[in-house]
C-alpha cells in the first residue's frame, strides 16, 4: 500500500495501474459509458460525468447522501414505467441480493433487504438475545439511527449501555473497547466509519477479539458499503448493517443487512410475512405455522419496491465496472489531497485521525477563531454542502469526498476556508 505522501504525488491515474481490475459479470444495459473503462484506465472525468449534478453545487456531502449516477436512475426510473404499463410489480429481490452478496463478500442467504440502516439495526438489536442487565457497548460518536434502537431496548428491557470514546488511532481504540467490556457484555454494537469524523474503526480485530470472548457483533456499516473494498466473512462481524444511499450511490431509502450463517439462528426476526413466513395452516381445525425461512429473507417480508431493487443492482453493477478497490483508491487520493490542504492552512483542529487506515472519504474539522456553524451557513450561501456535526457537542464541520467530486472542488472549498482562518 503506498503512503500518503506516495498518494499525493502519484496522483489517482497513477494509482489505479497498482490495483487489479475485479469486474463482475454483469451484463448492463444501463451504464454504456461505464462499459468503456473495463478495458483500461479509469477515466475519472468520464465518471464525474455520468451523473446529473448541477455545476454551480459543489457538493461535499456523500457521507449524507450519494447522488446516484445516471445508469441508477435509469433502471429505476425504467421499472416504475414498466411495472405501471404492464402491471408486472415484483421482482429484482433475488438478483439484488445476489448482486449485493457477490459485492460485499458474502452468501446471498446471509443478506437481508431493508430501507436504511436504522432499520436493520432496530431488527438487529431486538433479535439479538438479550435480557435485563445485559451489556451492550456503544461508541460516543454514533448517529441517532444507531444510538436510537439500543437506548430504546435499554429502555423497554433493561440492558445497560456503556459508551466508549473512539481512541486516537485503530489500536488505541481497539485498547478502548476491550477495556469498556465487562462481564456483563454481550454486544459491542459501533460503528464501522461513525458519522462525526468519518474515523474508520479496526472492526476486523474488533470482530475476532470479541468471537474469542464470546461477544456478539453488530457493526453500523453506514458508511463502509461504496467506499471500502469490502469483504464481509474477511471482516468476522455477525451482523452488518447498511445502506445503499450513500457510497453505494444507490436510489434513497434501500439498504441490506448482513447476519453471518451461523448468526441466522441466533438473531430472531420479530415480524414477519409474505415471503419470510414458511407454511402456515389457519382453518377453524387447525392452526399450525412452520416458523420463518432460514435464510435471511426471514427478516423481511411483504410487497416491496421492484423498481429500488432494479436501481441497486445498477448502482452495484457500476461499482462492479469500475472497480471497488479503484474506488477506494480515488475516493482515498481526494480525502488527502484534501486532508493535505486543510493541514495546510493550520489554523484549524482537524479531528479525523491522520493515521491512513484510520480514515477514507471523510475529514472533520474545527476552526481555531471562527464559528463553526457560521462557517457551515457560509458554505450553503456559497452553494457548497457540507455536513455540520452537532452529535457529541462535536460542533464541527464535516467534509465528504466521492468518485464524482474533482480536484478543483476541493481547492475551491479550501479556497473558502482559506478567507475564514
Ligand atoms: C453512522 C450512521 N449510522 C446510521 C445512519 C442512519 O442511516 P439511515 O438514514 O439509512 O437509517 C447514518 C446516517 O447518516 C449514519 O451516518
Amino acid at each position: 500500500m503506498p503512503s500518503r505522501k506516495e498518494f499525493l504525488q502519484i496522483g489517482s491515474a497513477g494509482l489505479l495501474g497498482m490495483f487489479a481490475h475485479r469486474y463482475g459479470a454483469f451484463a448492463s444495459e444501463y451504464s454504456p459509458a461505464v462499459q468503456q473503462m473495463a478495458d483500461g484506465e479509469v477515466d475519472w472525468t468520464h465518471v464525474q460525468s455520468e451523473f446529473d449534478l448541477k455545476p454551480e453545487i459543489t457538493f461535499l456531502n456523500n457521507g449524507t447522501m450519494g447522488p446516484s449516477p445516471r445508469s441508477v436512475v435509469r433502471a429505476y426510473t425504467d421499472r416504475i414505467q414498466e411495472i405501471n404499463s404492464t402491471g408486472h410489480y415484483g421482482g429484482g429481490d433475488h438478483e439484488c441480493v445476489a448482486a449485493l452478496a457477490a459485492l460485499l463478500g458474502a452468501n446471498k442467504e446471509e443478506i437481508a433487504l431493508t430501507h436504511n440502516v436504522t432499520e436493520g439495526i432496530n431488527i438487529a438489536a431486538w433479535g439479538v438475545p438479550l435480557k435485563k442487565g445485559d451489556e451492550v457497548i456503544l461508541s460516543t460518536h454514533e448517529h441517532v439511527g444507531n444510538a436510537g434502537p439500543w437506548l430504546n431496548l435499554a429502555r423497554l428491557k433493561g440492558v445497560k449501555i456503556t459508551v466508549c470514546p473512539l481512541g486516537k488511532d485503530a489500536e488505541d481504540t481497539l485498547r478502548l473497547i476491550k477495556k469498556h467490556v465487562s462481564k456483563r457484555t454481550r454486544v459491542i454494537a459501533v460503528p464501522h466509519i461513525p458519522c462525526t469524523i468519518g474515523q474508520v474503526l479496526p472492526v476486523k480485530e474488533m470482530c475476532a477479539w470479541a468471537r474469542e470472548n464470546n461477544i456478539y457483533t453488530v457493526v453500523d456499516g453506514a458508511h463502509g458499503t461504496g467506499m471500502l473494498k469490502m469483504d464481509l466473512h474477511d471482516m468476522g462481524c455477525d451482523v452488518y448493517v447498511s445502506c445503499c444511499h450513500k457510497w453505494l450511490l444507490g436510489p434513497k431509502g434501500t439498504g441490506y443487512m448482513y447476519v453471518r450463517e451461523e448468526f441466522l439462528k441466533t438473531l430472531e426476526s420479530l415480524q414477519t410475512g409474505g415471503y419470510s413466513a414458511e407454511e402456515w395452516v389457519l382453518t377453524e381445525k387447525e392452526v399450525s405455522f412452520k416458523g420463518l425461512v432460514p435464510t435471511a429473507h426471514k427478516y423481511y417480508y411483504g410487497t416491496q419496491s421492484a423498481a429500488q431493487y432494479y436501481g441497486v443492482i445498477a448502482a452495484v453493477e457500476f461499482h462492479q465496472k469500475i472497480g471497488p478497490a479503484n474506488i477506494e483508491m480515488r475516493i482515498r487520493a481526494l480525502n488527502n489531497y484534501l486532508f493535505a490542504g486543510l493541514k495546510d492552512l493550520k489554523k484549524l483542529k482537524i479531528l479525523t485521525p491522520e493515521e491512513e487506515i484510520s480514515r477514507c472519504g471523510v475529514v472533520s474539522f474545527k476552526f481555531d477563531k471562527y464559528d463553526d456553524h457560521q462557517f457551515f451557513e457560509d458554505c450553503q450561501k456559497e452553494k457548497i454542502v457540507i455536513r455540520f456535526v452537532g452529535e457529541n457537542n462535536l460542533n464541527c464541520v464535516r467534509v465528504s469526498t466521492h468518485i464524482y467530486n474533482s480536484e478543483d472542488q476541493i481547492d475551491k472549498f479550501l479556497n473558502f476556508v482559506k478567507s475564514k482562518v
